[in-house]
This record gives C-alpha cells, structure tokens and sequence, in this order.
C-alpha cells in the first residue's frame, strides 16, 4: 500500500483532536463534542490566533491543507476569509462542513491528496496548514503546489513538527533508549510512532531550503505543551524555545 494511503485509513479513524479523552464521552458530531474539541485546542495550542492572526485576512482567498476537525478553518470562518479547506479524508471533510455549520459558516471543501492542488496557478492570497504537510509521502511536492497556487505576494502560513525537541527526545527514550534500540535516530522513532506512519520532524535550516523558491521565509521553533506535560514545573522552566516541538513557519511567495 503506497504511504498516503495509509496515512489516509489513519486519519479516517479519527480526525485529528478528537480522542476520546478529549471529547470525553460526548456524542459524535454534537455540538458539545465540538464544544470539548476547541477546549481542548484552545488549553494546549493557546498561541495560535496570535500567530496566525486570523482577522488580518478578512475579505482574502484563503486554502486550507489539511483541515481535520476544523477548528482552524471555524476561525478563518469566523474572521471573514473566503474559506476553501482539504483534506487527504473524507471525515475530516465531513467534520469540517458540520463545525461550520453550527455557527452558520460554509466553505469549499473537498477531500483530495494536497501533493496535486486542483486549483489554478495564482488562486490565493493565503494558503494555511497547521501540523500537517510533514504526514504527507512528499511533503516537498505540497510545498510546491502551494508556491504555483499562491498569488504573487501571497503569504503561506503554517506549523511542521521540530525534530531536535522536548518531545522527540522523550518519544527516543521510549522507543530507543529503554526499549534498547538506543542506535534508532530520532528521525526513525517519529516515521513509526508519531501519529500516522511515514511522520517527519525538521529543523529550521531544513524547511528554510524547502521553501527556498519562496521569496521570505522566516521560521520560529515554539515549546509547547506536547513537549513540557508531565514534567516537573522547576524543569520545564529551563527549556528554551529551541527546544520545541513546533516550528512555526511564515513564507512570502
Ligand atoms: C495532525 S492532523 C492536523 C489537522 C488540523 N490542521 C489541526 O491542526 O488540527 C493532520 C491532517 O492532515 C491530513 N493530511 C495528511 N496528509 C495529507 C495530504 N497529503 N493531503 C491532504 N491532507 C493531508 C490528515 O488527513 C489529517 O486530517
């Protein structure tokens, strides 16, 4: 089975952020699952409507790659962007249609493997994906699909996973170190045991030569939450952001 495809049947399990611990028992679908899935994002993503800054793009042509449970595309949504969303599944699709609906809002949305954009060159002003172009086979293809949609001047905006971080560092002591595979790179313990198969993790110099057709980039690695839970509070206060889990990423076509 080629990678996406299996990529595919994980997340039609279930869509990103909508684990039972999360949602806690409440009805699929139900507006008060919805409720328990933007709680949950809001607690340990609280940085995310100040990174993107939703409102600045009011009126804008936005694509969103990869829109899981829609928590994103609510609030691009919600602060008046013209929204079209994909997704590699058809239940983060269907998901998506019924997160906006609850709160009145539609968009286009479709189900298709973003490594082929079916859009026309120069078509957005903003093409946004959170967590998601390094599940993908190719992610360098993604990254240059979004080049050829964006208009001149167009900004990408979006999030891949660090590899040098908190987090990895504890996923290699489980699966590396006390496993006794110390020999297993970081890079091998996220391919297996990060979310969907096939997982990458970069570093900043890494995704800077990916967008080098882009004319700005900027990269910003963040700690977050997935890095610094369970440990104790006099550590965690010792780790730089350079040690984060994200790196958020702002490129200018
Ligand atoms: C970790 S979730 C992130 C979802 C959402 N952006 C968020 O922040 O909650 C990854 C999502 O990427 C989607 N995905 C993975 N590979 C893809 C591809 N090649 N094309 C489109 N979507 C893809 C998955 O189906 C899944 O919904």
């Amino acid at each position: 089975m080629k990678l996406n495809q299996r990529v595919r049947s994980y997340w039609e399990k279930e869509p990103c952020g909508t684990a039972e611990e999360i949602v806690g028992g409440a009805k699929p679908l139900s507006r008060k699952w919805f409720d328990k899935i933007e709680e949950f994002r809001n607690q340990v993503e609280p940085f995310i409507p100040d990174v993107v800054q939703f409102e600045k793009y009011r009126g804008k042509k936005i694509l969103e790659i990869g829109v899981g449970a829609g928590s994103d595309h609510l609030r691009w949504a919600q602060a008046g962007a013209r929204c079209n969303g994909v997704d590699l599944t058809e239940a983060a699709i269907k998901t998506t249609r019924k997160h906006l609906a609850y709160h009145g809002l539609k968009s286009n949305l479709r189900r298709i493997d973003a490594e082929k954009l079916p859009f026309k060159d120069g078509s957005f002003d903003v093409v946004y994906s959170w967590g998601v172009i390094h599940h993908s086979e190719k992610p360098e293809v993604i990254v240059r699909e979004i080049h050829r949609v964006l208009k001149p001047g167009g900004v990408f905006i979006g999030m891949f996973y660090g590899r040098y971080s908190v987090l990895s560092f504890k996923r290699w002591m489980k699966y590396a170190l006390l496993a006794g595979k110390p020999w297993r790179s970081f890079s091998d313990v996220i391919w297996h045991h990060m979310e969907s198969i096939g997982t990458k993790a970069y570093t900043v110099g890494e995704l800077r030569r990916m967008f080098s057709s882009f004319s700005g980039f900027e990269g910003k690695q963040i700690l977050t939450w997935h890095d610094i839970v369970k440990w104790p509070r006099w550590i965690r206060s010792f780790f730089p952001d350079k040690w984060g889990w994200f790196i958020v990423v702002k490129a200018l076509k």
